[in-house]
């Protein structure tokens, strides 16, 4: 088995929302993350696409020795993330594993909503998918799931106009689209890795008392929790408390912006794929 950090991938940016959170519950392992910023965004991309960018990607950690990687991209987790698992992993070793994003978010979704009306923001790929409709019927049957996507808000996040007076149309927008589905929505899931970026904006137009819901708290205690329960796993994810970046394309580019995402400096190297 290989011994080594543990992967955190997405898209671009948005993954660090992600591990921002998860290095805070478990600063004790090692980390390397890879933002594919050169293809990015995944949101309208194909599921042969995105498949093959996510694989290449998982691949990229594995020679790198991680034994664990994290999808911290919900287009990657809902578009790609099952068929590597079924396809792809079985030849790429029995000792690896690739977790997403979707499935931990499912699992406790239904805990937050007290009229069982759910809203779901993501990327039009992870919206069309139903990912979050059919894995939430599973642990929630009684919880209805009201989908919109929102194909302008990471481009506006990636390009650092997302507070702009601009970025307003497009948020209003999308949030009322969402809202006249359901007015009994009273719990909406930031289901894209960006999108935390957008919280104080977004309470500005949701009703008073709605909880908005961000992913990395939710997948930080998650893999808490799965490494508890898999320590001979957990033994192989190197720990010294080091976290390195990576990205597709500049790297100047990459720490200016990562570290908003992050909340600390970022520095990267860059990678050809
Ligand atoms: N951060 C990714 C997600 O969670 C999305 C972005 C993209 O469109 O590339 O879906």
């Amino acid at each position: 088995m290989s011994n080594g950090p543990i992967g955190v991938f997405d898209s671009g940016y948005g993954g660090l929302t992600v591990l921002k959170e998860i290095t805070q519950k478990l600063p004790q392992y090692d980390y390397i993350y890879l933002g594919d910023n050169a293809r990015a965004p995944y949101g309208p991309r194909s599921f042969e696409t995105v498949y093959q960018y996510t694989l290449q990607c998982v691949e990229w950690f594995f020679s790198m020795g991680c034994p664990l990687v994290i999808l911290a991209c919900n287009t990657a987790s809902a578009k790609a993330l099952r068929t590597i698992q079924q396809n792809d992993l079985p030849q790429m070793g029995a000792d690896k594993r690739i977790l997403g994003v979707i499935r931990p978010t499912t699992e406790v979704i239904g805990n937050y909503t007290k009229t069982n009306h759910v809203g779901i923001l993501g990327t039009q790929g992870t919206v069309q998918s139903k990912a979050y409709p059919i894995e939430i019927a599973k642990f929630f049957p009684d919880v209805a799931v009201f989908q919109q996507d929102c194909p302008m808000w990471v481009p506006l996040i990636e390009n650092n106009e997302h507070l702009s007076p601009g970025a307003d149309y497009f948020i209003k927008k999308n949030i009322q689209q969402l809202l006249e589905q359901s007015p009994s929505i009273d719990t909406i899931l930031l289901a894209c890795t960006h999108y935390p970026l957008l919280l104080e904006k977004l309470q500005q137009y949701v009703p008073v008392g709605t909880t908005l819901l961000s992913q990395g708290e939710i997948v930080a205690n998650s893999l808490g929790d799965y490494l508890e329960r898999h320590p001979k796993f957990s033994e192989n994810c190197t720990k010294k408390g080091r976290v390195s970046f990576y990205t597709t394309d500049s790297v100047e580019d990459f720490d200016q912006h990562g570290a908003i995402f992050y909340g600390k400096p970022v520095i990267s190297t860059h990678l050809e794929l």
